[in-house]
C-alpha cells in the first residue's frame, strides 16, 4: 500500500432513515467498503470505518405526517432496522450513529458557525412559496400541482414521478400546500449561501489535474459539473426538522440536510474516538475515502470537499469510489413501488446465507455501469461457483484427509509438476487480488480469490487421490497436503469477501486468523484476534487457542498447515439453493409487477383523446347515422383485424368490413343491433367493397366497443 499514509478513514454514505436498505446500497456502497475495510486491516493497516444514519431532511418529515407519527419515531425505527441488517450482513462499522444526536448538532453547528463568522457564506433573499394558513413555507415536496408536461394532478413541487421530469414549483399549475391544500403564496426569506463558483478554479485543479486516477464516472460526474460553471448552494432551509440555525434571529430556519448529513461522518468519528478524533481527521497522512453510490458524487466531489476547505481544518478526501446503480430483474429499483430486495427481509428470508447475498452483489457490482440482480443469477451462482467450486473443493479435502489419515495433515513427499503448477498459480492470484483491491476494482478481486478455488478443484479433480488410496498412499498424502494448504489459503483470501464462510473455513481447518486492528470498542483496543469457533472479531487482544494463526500474506506461502496439524469436521461450507427458494422471491416481484402493470392499464383507460376542432352543423348534418343489424358474421381470411359483417341497414343489405377482430368474435357479432356510418363513400378492402363504417368508442388504451341504442329500434332509424 502507498506508504504516503499512515492509516486511512472510510466512510460509507449515511443512510437516509427513511426505509430499510436494500441491494442497491449493499452492492453500490456497503459491501465493497467492507471488502476493502477487511482486506486493509488484514495487511495490517490503521482503518476507521465510519458510517451512521442521516436523520434529518424533508422526505423524513413527510414520511412521519403521512403514517401520523413523530420525525423522530420514524428515524428510531429505520435507524435500529438499518443497523441490525448491517451487523447481520458482517458490516460492522467501528461506529453507526446518527445525525440526531448531540456530538453531531455541536460539531455542525460549529461548522457553519466557522464558516459564517469568517465570511465564507453569501446571503440571498429569494421568494418561496408560503403556506398562509399553516403559517410555513413549503419545501417544494410540500407543494403538489398539475405536471406542465404530462398532465399528473399529483406532480411535486421538485419532480413528477409520472414522467420522471424534474420541476420546480412556479411550473405546477394549480399548485397547492399538501399541508393545509391552500393555495400557496410567494413570500420573501433569506438562506445563507456556500458560493461554490469561488471554489471552481481549486476544484478544476485538485480534481481534474490532481486526480486522475478517481474512477472514470467519478471524474466525468465531476468535469460535467465544473465545465458548466458553478452555482452558490443554499445551506440552509426553511423547516422545522433539522440541526437549527446556530445564528441570532435564524428561527425557524435549519441546516440543509447536505450541509449537515457529510459532517455526519466526523461528528461520529468524534463520537467513538472523543480523544483521538482529530487524528483521522486533520492529518495529511490519513487516507480519507468516502464509497458512495453514484447519486451522491457531486455532494462528496464538490460540496462537501469546499466545505471542507472552506473550514479550512480538515482533509479532502483521496478517493471516492462510487458506484453506478444495481437493477433488479431488469427494472430500476423503486423504493415507493415496492421494487426492491430489503436487507433486513433477505436476512428472515435466507437466514445463513449472508456471505450469498454478498458474493453475488459483488460479481455483479455495478462498478462501471449499471448492472442487474437477478434471482435465477443469484442461484446460479450459489448453485455452480460458490457450492460446486469454493464448497465442493474443500469439502473432498477435508473428507479425504480424515477418511486416509485421521484428519491430520498428511506430510508431503516429493512433488510432481501438476503439483508445483497448481501452487505456483496461488502467489500470482494474491497479487493480482491486491492490485484489484486497493485499485477500488472488487469484482475482478473476487475472481481472483475464486481463481484460488477453482485451482484447488481442478487440481484435485485432475489428481483423483481417491483412486490412489489402494495403490499409492504417499502420493494420497502428498495431494491432500496440497490441497489443504489451498483449503488455508482460501480461508484468508476470502475474508474480505465472504467472511462468515471464510470463518467456518478456518475453525474446520483449526486455525486462526490475525484479521488487525478495529475500532469499534474506542480507543483503548488495537488487536483484534479471530479465534476458530468462537464466532466474530474478538476486541481483547487474546492469543487464538490454535498454534496456526494465518494472516494475509500467508497466501501461498509454503506449509501454511504444517504436517500432523489437525483438521475438524468436514463441513459443508454452502448448500444448494433450490428452486422453491427463489421462485417464491420471483413471485413476490411478478405480483408487483403485474399489479403496476394493471395500474398503468387503467390509467391508460382513462386518459381521453384531446377535443377535435369545431365543425358546423351542416358538417355533422352531412353524415346518415342509422341503426343497423348484423346478419351474417365472418372472419375476413388471412387477416388478424378484419371481419366482413352483413347488415340490414333497414334500406338493403350490405357489407362492411370493420377492424374489430381484436375485440369482438363474428359469433359475438351475430344479431347484434349497432350504429352505422350509411353514406361512407365504399370502398374495397382486401378484394371485398365495403359499403359504411361501424360505430366504435375508443378509450385510452386501445378498448374498442360498438355504440347499441339502449332498446331496440328499427333498423334505419336516423341518428342525429
Ligand atoms: O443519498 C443518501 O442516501 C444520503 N442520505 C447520503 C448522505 S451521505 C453523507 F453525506 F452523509
Ligand atoms: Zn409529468
Amino acid at each position: 500500500m502507498d506508504k504516503q499514509f499512515k492509516r486511512t478513514l472510510v466512510t460509507c454514505a449515511l443512510p437516509y432513515a427513511n426505509g430499510p436498505v436494500h441491494i442497491g446500497h449493499l452492492a453500490g456502497v456497503y459491501v465493497p467498503a467492507d471488502i476493502y475495510v477487511r482486506y486493509l486491516r488484514m495487511r495490517g493497516e490503521d482503518v476507521l470505518y465510519v458510517c451512521g444514519s442521516d436523520e434529518h431532511g424533508v422526505p423524513i418529515t413527510i414520511k412521519a405526517r403521512q403514517q401520523g407519527c413523530t420525525p423522530q419515531d420514524i428515524v428510531d425505527k429505520y435507524h435500529q432496522i438499518i443497523k441490525d441488517s448491517f451487523s447481520g450482513l458482517g458490516i460492522n462499522f467501528d461506529i453507526y450513529s446518527r445525525t440526531t444526536s448531540d456530538v453531531h448538532t455541536d460539531i455542525a453547528s460549529g461548522f457553519f458557525r466557522k464558516l459564517y463568522d469568517e465570511g465564507k457564506f453569501i446571503t440571498r433573499e429569494s421568494e418561496q412559496y408560503y403556506d398562509p394558513e399553516a403559517q410555513t413555507f413549503l419545501a417544494d415536496r410540500y407543494i403538489v400541482g398539475t405536471c406542465p408536461r404530462c398532465g399528473n394532478e399529483g406532480a411535486y413541487g421538485d419532480q413528477c414521478e409520472k414522467c420522471g421530469s424534474t420541476l420546480s414549483p412556479e411550473e405546477l399549475i394549480n399548485p397547492k400546500s399538501k399541508l393545509s391544500g391552500a393555495v400557496p403564496v410567494k413570500k420573501k426569506t433569506s438562506h445563507w449561501y456556500l458560493p461554490l463558483d469561488r471554489y471552481e478554479d481549486w476544484l478544476k485543479e485538485w480534481i481534474l489535474d490532481g486526480h486522475k486516477e478517481w474512477r472514470t464516472n467519478v471524474y466525468g460526474q465531476c468535469k460535467s459539473w465544473i465545465d458548466g460553471g458553478l452555482q452558490p448552494r443554499a445551506v440552509s432551509r426553511d423547516l422545522d426538522w433539522g440541526v437549527p440555525v446556530p445564528v441570532e434571529g435564524a428561527e425557524g430556519k435549519v441546516l440543509y440536510v447536505w450541509f449537515d448529513a457529510p459532517i455526519g461522518y466526523i461528528s461520529n468519528s468524534k463520537e467513538l474516538l472523543p480523544q483521538s478524533w482529530e487524528k483521522w481527521w486533520k492529518s495529511a497522512d490519513t487516507r480519507l475515502v468516502h464509497f458512495i453510490g453514484k447519486d451522491n458524487i457531486v455532494f462528496h466531489c464538490i460540496v462537501f470537499p469546499s466545505m471542507l476547505k472552506a473550514h479550512g481544518d480538515y482533509i479532502l478526501p483521496d478517493n471516492v469510489p462510487a458506484n453506478e446503480f444495481l437493477n433488479l430483474e431488469g427494472d430500476k429499483i423503486s423504493t415507493s413501488r415496492g421494487w426492491a430486495v430489503w436487507a433486513h427481509e433477505y436476512l428472515a428470508d435466507f437466514p445463513g446465507k449472508e456471505d450469498v447475498l454478498r458474493y453475488v452483489l459483488t460479481a455483479n457490482a455495478p462498478e462501471t455501469k449499471d448492472n442487474d440482480f437477478s434471482w435465477k443469477d443469484f442461484q446460479t451462482r450459489n448453485n455452480s461457483e460458490l457450492v460446486a467450486i469454493f464448497g465442493n473443493f474443500v469439502n473432498r479435502a477435508v473428507v479425504l484427509t480424515h477418511k486416509y489419515f485421521g484428519g491430520k495433515v498428511p506430510a508431503r513427499g516429493e512433488l510432481l509438476d501438476i503439483d508445483r503448477e497448481a501452487l505456483a498459480e496461488i502467489p500470482q492470484l494474491r497479487a493480482s487480488m491486491e492490485r484489484n483491491l486497493e485499485g477500488y476494482h472488487f469484482r475482478e478481486a473476487l475472481k481472483d480469490a475464486m481463481g484460488i478455488a477453482r485451482v484447488g478443484n481442478k487440481y484435485i479433480s485432475d489428481t483423483e487421490p481417491w483412486k490412489l488410496a489402494k495403490t499409492d498412499m504417499d502420493r494420497v498424502a502428498t495431494i491432500l497436503n496440497v490441497s489443504l494448504q489451498i483449503c488455508a489459503d482460501l480461508a484468508v483470501a476470502f475474508e474480505p469477501f465472504t467472511p462468515f464462510a471464510a470463518e467456518r473455513l478456518r475453525t474446520m481447518l483449526g486455525v486462526g486468523l490475525d484479521a488487525g486492528t478495529d475500532h469499534r470498542a474506542g480507543e483503548a483496543v488495537t488487536v483484534n484476534t479471530y479465534r476458530p469457533g468462537e464466532g466474530a472479531a474478538l476486541h481483547t487482544g487474546v492469543t487464538p487457542r490454535t498454534a496456526v494463526v494465518l494472516r494475509w500474506d500467508s497466501i501461498g506461502g509454503e506449509d501454511l498447515l504444517p504436517a500432523g496439524h489437525a483438521v475438524g469436521a468436514a463441513e459443508l461450507l454452502f448448500a444448494k439453493i433450490e428452486d422453491d427458494a427463489v421462485n417464491a422471491q420471483i413471485a413476490r416481484l411478478e405480483k408487483i409487477r403485474a399489479e403496476r402493470e394493471a395500474a398503468a392499464a387503467a390509467e391508460a383507460a382513462r386518459q381521453v383523446a384531446p377535443p377535435k376542432d369545431e365543425c358546423t352543423f351542416e358538417d355533422f348534418d352531412k353524415m346518415d347515422i342509422r341503426t343497423a343489424t348484423v346478419m351474417e358474421a365472418e372472419r375476413v381470411p388471412k387477416t388478424d383485424k378484419l371481419l366482413k359483417l352483413t347488415i340490414d341497414t333497414g334500406l338493403d343489405r350490405r357489407v362492411i368490413v370493420s377492424g374489430i377482430a381484436e375485440f369482438y368474435s363474428p359469433e359475438q357479432m351475430l344479431g347484434k343491433q349497432i350504429c352505422i356510418l350509411a353514406n361512407l363513400k365504399p370502398r374495397v378492402i382486401r378484394g371485398i367493397e365495403s359499403r359504411g363504417m361501424i360505430l366504435m368508442a375508443k378509450q385510452g388504451d386501445g378498448q374498442m366497443r360498438f355504440i347499441t341504442p339502449q332498446e331496440v329500434l328499427t333498423n334505419g332509424s336516423q341518428i342525429g
